[in-house]
C-alpha cells in the first residue's frame, strides 16, 4: 500500500506555473485562450474619462472653494459697503499699557512718585500745565532740580523715551502722545489729551537734544 508522499493539495497547486493556473481557469471557464490579450481590468477609454473627471474636480474645488474658509461660507454675512473701517483705539487705554511698561516702576502705579526720588504725576503742575513742557519732558527726559507740589526732586533723572539720538526707549510720537493722554487724564488729573501730531511737531522743531531742565521748560509756552 503506498501513500503520496504528501496529500496536502497546496503544494500541489504551488507547484503550478503561472500560466498552467490561466490555463486550468480558462478550461473551467469554457472561455478561449486570451491569445490577443484583450483581458483588462477597464477598458482604457473608461479610465481615460474618470482621470480627467478627477483633474476637473480637483482643480474647480482648489480654484473656487476658497479653501473652505469661514468667511466665505458665512451664510450669515451682511453685505458691507466696501468702505474701509478704521480702527480707533483709545488713547487712555494704549497709554495706561504704556505707563505700565516703565513708568510705572518710578512714578508708581498711583502716580505718587517715591518720596525725594521720583516725583508725583498726580496732582503735578507739569503734568496738568501746558502739553509743550510735558512732551519735551518725556520726549528729551529731565535732570536738574525740578520743583512739583512744593518739593524739589534732583536725586535721579528722567530717561529719555522720544526717537531720539540718545533714547534708551525710541517711543514714536504716537505711543508718547498716548502715555501723556494718559497721566493728563488719570488720578484726578483733568488736562487735555495730547496729539501725535504734536509730539511730531516739537521733535520735528527741536530735533536731537540733551535732557531739558527746569529753567529751559519754563521758557517754553
Ligand atoms: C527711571 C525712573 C523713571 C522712569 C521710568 C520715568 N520717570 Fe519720569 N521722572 C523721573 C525722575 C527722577 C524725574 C525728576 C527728574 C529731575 O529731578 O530732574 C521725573 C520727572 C517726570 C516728570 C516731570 C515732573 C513731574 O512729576 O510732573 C514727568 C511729567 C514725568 N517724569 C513723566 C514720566 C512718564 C510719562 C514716564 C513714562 C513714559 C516716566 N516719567 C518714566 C524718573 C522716571
Amino acid at each position: 500500500m503506498s501513500t503520496p508522499a504528501n496529500r496536502d493539495p497546496r503544494v500541489d497547486q504551488a507547484a503550478l506555473s503561472d500560466q498552467d493556473l490561466v490555463d486550468l481557469h480558462e478550461k473551467q471557464l469554457g472561455r478561449h485562450p486570451d491569445d490577443g490579450a484583450r483581458y483588462r481590468l477597464l477598458p482604457i477609454g473608461i479610465l481615460f474619462t474618470l482621470s480627467a473627471l478627477i483633474l476637473f474636480s480637483g482643480t474647480y474645488l482648489n480654484r473656487y472653494t476658497g479653501h473652505y474658509s469661514a468667511s466665505i461660507f458665512d451664510e450669515n454675512a451682511k453685505p458691507t459697503t466696501g468702505a474701509p473701517v478704521a480702527v480707533k483705539l483709545d488713547p487712555v487705554a494704549v497709554g495706561r499699557k504704556a505707563y505700565g511698561e516703565v513708568c510705572i516702576t518710578c512714578h508708581q502705579p498711583t502716580g505718587t512718585g517715591v518720596v525725594g526720588v521720583y516725583p508725583p504725576l498726580a496732582g503735578s503742575e507739569w503734568v496738568n500745565g501746558p502739553s509743550s513742557r510735558v512732551v519735551r519732558i518725556v520726549l528729551y527726559g529731565l535732570k536738574g532740580d525740578i520743583h512739583v507740589e512744593g518739593h524739589v526732586f534732583n536725586a535721579a533723572a528722567m530717561p529719555v523715551f522720544g526717537k531720539v539720538a540718545n533714547s534708551a526707549y525710541n517711543w514714536n510720537d504716537a505711543k508718547i502722545a498716548a502715555v501723556l493722554t494718559y497721566v493728563r487724564q488719570e488720578w484726578g488729573n483733568k488736562a487735555a489729551e495730547v496729539s501725535a501730531d504734536e509730539v511730531t511737531a516739537v521733535r520735528t522743531a527741536t530735533g536731537d537734544r540733551k535732557e531739558m531742565s527746569e529753567a529751559e521748560l519754563e521758557q517754553v509756552k
